[in-house]
């Protein structure tokens, strides 16, 4: 017999290792990672993780054979400065790798009859901000059907799998004569996500994680944004909760397939001064890429996340003062004292 497992693509990146380590200890989850790279030394033996491409259909094939996968977080993805550089690769990973594992996901839920779950995480990269000044000071809080013009290839791509995800989802082959079992597709819009643990990669959100663990390994930065740029972030803790707090929402409770989620909005200049405020020790100096700097201009200064409070119940555990002071700073220092 197939043993029931999760499925966890991307699984090395930042929020594959929060999410192992999360699923892991219940006891009753049995985990299959995939990744390029194979996992960090400290999650060995808490999944069984596979090195491989998504893109590889005989994997993705082989993992069928060997597992019943109950639920998929797919997490693999190039983040919106890597796909600047790399559009093509960025597409065939962050679509086509999506489009495969929603037939696979379909294929399985039709084959035992039952959905199977399909989370994904979106971003907020599938906005895209009116040009004018000042239009992030005058759409405040963008609802997740506002101002959908992504200027990233990553944004295009998250929202067009957002698309394909609620096609599989809903309507898929909606002419046969009997319609086939849907998955069970689910997707958040994360804000820039910030981890004490890990270093993330390819982002543009990526300044605020960079200056907080250059400060704290004692390094200067130059962020590469201007002081006054505002956008939401989240904690890593809830990142991971609001992904399995969506997983066990009942299924009649959810009036969309892709929610908003933030915790706190805040401008360049005042994380430096929260984490000046931490290590007081900290060069930070701003020294902005414009190119760079129109992305993220580009992304809403804060969305809307009400329809998941109401919902599922959303609420961040972690705003901003705690983010720091609870979680960043104990955890960052442990990190680099070692
Ligand atoms: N953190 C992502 C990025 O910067 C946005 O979701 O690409």
């Amino acid at each position: 017999m197939r043993k029931k497992v999760i499925l966890i693509t991307g699984a090395s990146g930042e929020v594959g290792q929060a999410l192992i380590r999360h699923l892991a200890a219940d006891g009753n989850n049995q985990v299959v990672s995939m990744d390029l790279r194979p996992l960090p030394d400290d999650l060995h033996g808490l999944s069984h993780h596979v090195v491989g491409n998504l893109l590889d259909n005989m994997l993705l094939a082989r993992i069928v054979s060997q597992y019943e996968v109950d639920a998929i977080y797919h997490l693999a993805a190039l983040l919106s400065t890597s796909s600047e550089f790399t559009p093509d690769v960025a597409h065939q990973v962050n679509v086509e790798g999506t489009l495969a594992l929603l037939k696979m996901a379909t294929e399985q839920s039709q084959w035992r009859g039952r959905s199977i779950q399909f989370i994904f995480p979106s971003s907020i990269a599938v906005y895209g901000m009116p040009e004018m000044e000042q239009s992030k000071g005058l759409y405040q809080r963008v609802r997740e059907w506002e101002w959908n013009q992504p200027r990233t290839m990553y944004g295009c791509n998250k929202l067009y799998c957002e698309l394909l995800g609620e096609y599989f989802g809903r309507h898929y082959r909606q002419l046969a004569a009997e319609q086939p079992v849907m998955v069970d597709f689910r997707a958040l819009r994360f804000p820039g996500l910030i981890s004490a643990l890990t270093v993330p990669s390819g982002g543009t959100s990526d300044y605020a994680p960079e200056m907080i663990h250059a400060a704290a390994q004692g390094k200067p930065y130059a962020c590469f944004v201007r002081e006054d740029v505002r956008i939401p972030f989240m904690a890593m803790p809830d990142a991971v909760d609001s992904l399995l707090q969506l997983a066990h929402a009942p299924r009649e409770k959810l009036t969309r397939s892709v929610y908003n989620v933030r915790a706190f909005s805040l401008t360049a200049a005042e994380i430096r001064d929260l984490v000046v405020a931490s290590f007081p020790e900290a060069e930070i100096t701003f020294v902005p890429d414009v190119k760079r700097q129109a992305i993220v201009d580009s992304w809403p200064g804060d969305i809307d996340d009400s329809a998941a409070q109401q919902d599922w119940d959303w609420r961040p555990n972690y705003d901003a003062a705690r983010t720091f002071t609870e979680y960043l700073i104990p955890n960052i220092a442990q990190r680099y004292a070692k």
